[in-house]
């Protein structure tokens, strides 16, 4: 991380929780710590906030203070973004009484929030709740929101899907399909984290944590290569297990969490200790070949 940030950040908030690789965790509450920064010191925040329906790491609120928590969260991410900057927002669904039993959360804060709309992404997958009276749910939706819709980062060719049909199809005798691959699409299909319990008797993805709602690496890898350049910092505010900071150990880039929770902390650095273990050792073997 550049020492300005680091710096800015130790001014700020104090020691972190972890801190190694250009990656430090904070276990405070997003809401304050954010409060306490200066603006524009983010190129990229990738987060999934608790989506207030009672899970273990949540704190319930009746809706419209919910409501207003969440726009507040997204004002301060504004701020601390820069000009160019963007978050990636994953955001659920939740009971409005009277009006409907899975309401898109984003629909309830469309008209509260700063940010220009790019693009909605769906992320789909293959296992899940299977339900008698609507269709079993198989998706959830990621928000890609900018501050500048005229410039904003985008590297296609790093995320282009390898697997086309017709590779060598021509037309006028050159190759029309880049050699990269496709641009993948706004429908991503990567598995979920998953337990490995009950009836089905799947196994547990390598990656999981004992973090109850956590992002698989696939997901967060992608929108980390496409939406952000080397050495560039990426934020977090509600990190749980830790994955956002794991996609940019991995890519090169800096990241800042914030998690109120010590034991996710703990999961969290442990499974980053692992990661630059892993990277380290990567990069030895790199130099030995
Ligand atoms: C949906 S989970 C995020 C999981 C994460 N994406 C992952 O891959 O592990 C939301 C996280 O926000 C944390 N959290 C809830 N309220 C918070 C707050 N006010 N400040 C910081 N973290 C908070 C929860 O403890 C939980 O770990």
């Amino acid at each position: 991380m550049s020492m300005s940030t680091t710096n800015q950040m130790l001014e700020a908030l104090g020691k972190p929780a972890f801190s190694s690789h250009g990656v430090s965790l904070y276990h405070v509450d997003a809401m304050e710590a954010m409060a306490c920064l200066p603006e524009n010191v983010f190129d990229l925040a990738i987060t999934s906030p608790p989506y207030n329906i009672g899970k273990e790491y949540e704190t319930t609120m009746p809706l419209p203070n919910y409501i207003d928590w969440s726009e507040n969260w997204i004002n301060q991410a504004y701020r601390l973004c820069k000009p160019f900057g963007a978050l990636w927002l994953n955001l659920g669904y939740t009971e409005v009484p009277e009006r409907g039993r899975a309401v898109p959360i984003a629909y309830l804060l469309w008209d509260r929030i700063p940010y220009f709309l790019l693009q909605e992404v769906v992320w789909n997958y293959g296992a899940g709740v299977a339900t008698k009276r609507i269709f079993s749910p198989r998706n959830e939706k990621f928000l890609w929101l900018v501050k500048s819709p005229d410039n904003y980062t985008f590297n296609l060719d790093d995320v282009r899907d390898p697997n086309t049909k017709y590779p060598n199809q021509k037309k006028n005798g050159k190759i029309r399909v880049n050699p990269l691959g496709k641009n993948p699409t706004d429908v991503w299909q990567f598995p979920k984290v998953t337990t490995g319990q009950g009836l089905t008797g799947r196994r547990a993805s390598p990656e999981r944590t004992k973090h109850p709602a956590q992002f698989p690496l696939s997901v967060i890898d992608r929108i980390v290569k496409a939406c952000s350049n080397p050495g560039e910092v990426v934020f977090d505010p509600f990190i749980g297990s830790g994955t956002t900071a794991e996609a940019a150990i991995g890519n090169g880039r800096n990241a800042v969490g914030f998690e109120i929770k010590s034991e996710y902390i703990d999961i969290a650095v442990e499974r980053l200790e692992r990661s630059i273990r892993n990277v380290e050792q990567g990069r030895k073997q790199g130099r030995l070949l």
